[in-house]
């Protein structure tokens, strides 16, 4: 262990002690404090922060996330941040409700007890006997085996029934998902879990209409958040946009259909962005932000959710934004992967 230091977050006046060791976002997650964050790896900016006094050390990040004049100006990215001194930050980008509901973080080896193909390139994981505590739409990071690096993935199951439940989506080279398609991660074998991280979870003070906007892999968070509103037996108005490629890249359409029957305010919308007009499918097609903008008139009074490749997300986050849905009305999580080193 290093030095340890005061940590000070304004404007909510929280305190928190952290390790020069560890980096001021470890520091408050392993005291259950849920700063905001996205990749937790410097690359997407979500915990950009002002440092109101003291001073840091950084960690390898993304020009992008944080530019030198930012970074001369006073903001610091918590993610990468090491205290070398007591600090005063300035939190930007925060929502009490999230940043007080944060759940201690815990490190669990967990049984594979299902690996199966959702479609070509998705793969659905389920991991066994689990007490890990965590709110639907969170995700944990899985350490690669043999490595110390981890890959995030986020649960798409509520969190009773000691499971864990992934949809990956396997990339040819991808360190961590490749073993899935090669069948080095089996059923039977164990993988290390860290957690709970994120903040891509149902505001509760909120009754608004809810607008979810999702592609690939980033169905995981959403599913659990409709299946979240489905054990409620919430009447909110909700509708889910998804975008996919062609007909074989869809999958629990049994499932969403089941929870248009459940949720009696709920529409699923599937669209295609790669298929030909010949071609037979009765949904909607071309891009998901396209669609969006053209099913919906007014979405400026709606709760956005926004899950999936970065590209897709930063689409659909200025889509919002040209159609008058406020910032902070718009809660994201973007599946962006690991810089090389
Ligand atoms: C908060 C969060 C939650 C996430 N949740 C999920 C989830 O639920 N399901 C899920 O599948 N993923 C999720 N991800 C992404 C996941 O963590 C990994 O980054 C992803 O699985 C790739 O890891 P890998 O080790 O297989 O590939 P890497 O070894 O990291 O990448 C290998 C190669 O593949 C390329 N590559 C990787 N991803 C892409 C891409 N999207 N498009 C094009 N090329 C790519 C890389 O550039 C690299 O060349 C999440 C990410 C974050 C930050
Ligand atoms: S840059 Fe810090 S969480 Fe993404």
């Amino acid at each position: 262990m290093g030095e340890s230091y005061n940590v000070r977050l304004e404007p909510v006046g929280i305190e928190f002690e952290v390790d020069e060791d560890e980096t001021v976002l470890k520091g408050a997650f392993r005291q259950g404090l849920m700063l905001m964050h996205g990749c937790k790896e410097g690359q997407c900016a979500a915990c950009k922060s002002f440092l109101l006094d003291g001073e840091v050390d950084l960690d390898k990040y993304s020009n992008f996330a944080l530019n030198d004049f930012e970074k001369e100006e006073g903001w610091t990215l918590l993610c990468r941040a090491h205290a070398m001194s007591d600090l005063e930050v300035e939190l930007i980008n925060y929502d009490e409700e999230i940043l007080r509901s944060g759940v201690p973080e815990q490190t669990e080896q967990l049984r594979v007890e299902t690996l199966e193909p959702l479609t070509h390139d998705i793969y659905r994981l389920v991991l066994d006997a689990t007490e890990l505590k965590y709110r639907p739409g969170q995700y944990v990071d899985v350490k690669i085996p043999d490595s110390d690096e981890v890959r995030s993935f986020s649960m798409a199951n509520l969190p009773e029934g000691g499971k864990l439940e992934f949809m990956i989506k396997a990339y040819p080279d991808g360190k961590f998902s490749s073993l899935l398609a090669e069948g080095t991660i089996e059923e039977g074998h164990e993988l290390e879990v860290t957690g709970p991280y994120g903040v891509f979870t149902l505001r509760r003070k909120s009754e608004r209409p809810l607008l979810f906007i999702g592609g690939g892999a980033g169905m995981a968070p959403i599913l659990a958040l409709l299946r979240q509103l489905a054990d409620q037996g919430s009447e909110r108005q909700a509708v889910y946009y998804y975008g996919a490629r062609g007909p074989k890249d869809l999958f629990h359409l049994d499932e969403l259909a089941e929870l248009q029957e459940k949720l009696p305010n709920f529409t699923f919308v599937p669209a295609l962005s790669d298929i030909e007009e010949e071609e037979d499918w009765e949904g909607e097609r071309g891009l998901i932000t396209d669609v969006v903008e053209r099913c919906e008139e007014e979405i400026s009074e709606m709760d956005a959710y926004l899950c999936g490749p970065p590209p897709m997300v930063d689409a659909a986050i200025a889509m919002l934004d040209a159609k008058g849905v406020p910032e902070d009305r718009v809660f994201y999580d973007k599946f962006t992967t690991t810089a090389p080193e």
